[in-house]
């Protein structure tokens, strides 16, 4: 017999259906509970919520497991390039050869982004953050591309506008720094593998082309992979959620783009290196900055620690730390100082019992700061780093709720406002 769960209420039982995914993760289904009984469910943060039904990536936080698609990230981080991880969350399979070289190229002839982009650029400020940007113009493609808002299109068009969007947004990108330092855009190289494009396109000047460095772009490579997708998480159930009212791929994506900017999610990236700074400029005492975060008078917290699901550790944060040790020596750079104030902090945050009961540990955005850091990278485009690599997630979550014809999101709330009350004219309010 089915499982079910009992909800008894005013005397009267419900039976509420349960339901299994293939990891037997369950839930209770309460899709009729409000008909059945009057009631909503109550779940600030959705931190029990369960908003829909996913192939794609599966989580267990208690055992620190990741997989795309059924295939564990270390497998996938160890031995598969950015682009082949790309089709296999989107279309839910390992490319061929033949599949992987046609996906590659279609990307490779869409790098160009629309000249009249740059007069959009022309009119940021210089001061303008780079997610800022990258937000703003992805959603200028619906204004470039307008059949992209078609909830319509066929296969074949929807397509064609995933492949536009993984190929431009390394070009728009690498432009938004550009602009943001005001020296001249440097137009993409089509022979050039995707993460090779991106830093070329990010560090050569009309002058002087980058020289490329093989560690620099496996690194940068394993990390767009790591950041690739993860399930549920604020982005993309922002990306699902704007999605879900039939707006267009460019306009759900760029959505997604701004909630990742913010400093609890992947803005954390950013700011876990100018924490790193702070204590070194502060003179190195991590101490200090551990109490701080502890304090509940302070608003302080330790940035690159802690993390929704995960409660053990973060398999990504695991495979990072190991990158980070590996890309500074080779980069010649093992002596860094915030590599060791990070380790000295991740030290003392995981033998203190404040940590300790509250299982935070750090997280993927604790290290990978580090790498971009030494890899050269403007501290200002670490998120932006991160957006190019969650990219892909994203678009296979948008293309999967188009494809399983999820209901528009609309979340129930519970009022806690004024009752009915009289409007009261103007003169008359004390
Ligand atoms: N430093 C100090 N205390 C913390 C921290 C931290 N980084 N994170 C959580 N806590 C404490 C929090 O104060 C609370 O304590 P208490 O129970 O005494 O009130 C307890 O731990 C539980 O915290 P929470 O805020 O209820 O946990 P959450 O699941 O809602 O938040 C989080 C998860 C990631 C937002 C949070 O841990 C945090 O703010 N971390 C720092 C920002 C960060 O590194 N974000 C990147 C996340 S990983 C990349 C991504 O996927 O976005």
């Amino acid at each position: 017999m089915a499982e079910t769960a009992d909800l008894t209420l005013d005397g009267k039982t419900i039976s509420l259906p349960v339901i299994e995914g293939t990891e037997h993760e369950k839930a209770f289904d309460i899709g009729k509970l409000r008909d059945q009984t009057g009631y909503v469910t109550y779940d600030p943060g959705y931190k029990n919520t369960g908003a829909t039904k996913s192939a794609i990536t599966f989580l267990d936080g208690e055992e620190g497991i990741l997989r795309y698609r059924g295939y564990p990230i270390e497998q996938l981080a160890e031995q598969a390039s950015f682009l082949e991880v790309a089709y296999l969350l989107i279309y839910g399979t390992l490319p061929t050869q033949a599949e992987f070289d046609a996906f590659r190229y279609k990307i490779s002839q869409h790098t160009l982004v629309p000249e009249d982009v740059r007069k959009i650029l022309d009119g940021f400020p210089s001061s303008a953050h780079p997610m800022g940007i990258l937000g703003s113009i992805v959603c200028s493609l619906t204004a470039f591309y307008p059949q992209s808002i078609s909830p319509q299109m066929s296969a074949e068009e929807l397509d064609l506008n995933i492949v536009r969007l993984i190929a431009k947004i390394t070009t728009i990108a690498a432009w938004s720094y550009k602009n943001s330092v005001g020296h001249p855009f440097i137009y993409p190289r089509n022979e050039l593998d995707y993460t090779a494009n991106f830093l070329y396109m990010l560090f050569s000047y009309p002058t002087e082309e980058y020289k490329q460095n093989p560690v620099v772009v496996s690194a940068l490579n394993k990390l767009f992979i790591l950041h690739a997708d993860h399930e549920q998480n604020c982005s993309t159930s922002t990306v699902r959620l704007v999605g879900s009212s039939n707006a267009s791929l460019y306009g759900s994506v760029s959505a997604g783009i701004n909630a990742l900017w913010g400093p609890l999610h992947g803005g954390a990236n950013q700011e876990v290196i100018e924490m790193l700074e702070a204590i070194e400029r502060d003179g190195g005492d991590t101490s200090k900055f551990i109490a701080k975060a502890k304090d509940k008078n302070d608003s302080f917290r330790l940035m690159g620690f802690g993390h929704r699901v995960y409660k053990n550790f973060d398999p990504r944060a695991k495979i990072i730390k190991k990158a980070a040790d590996e890309v500074l020596q080779a980069l010649g750079v093992q002596d860094s100082p915030l590599l060791k104030i990070a380790k000295e902090l991740e030290e003392a945050a995981l033998t203190d019992q404040y940590f300790v009961d509250r299982k935070l540990y750090p997280n993927v955005d604790f290290y990978s700061g580090i790498i971009y850091k030494a890899m050269g990278i403007p501290t200002e485009m670490f998120t932006v780093l991160f957006a190019i690599g969650r990219l892909p997630g994203w678009i296979a979550q948008w293309k999967e709720l188009r494809e399983n014809k999820e209901p528009i999101g609309r979340p129930r709330q519970i009022y806690t406002g004024e009752t009915e009350r009289n409007y009261v004219p103007m003169a008359e309010r004390a």
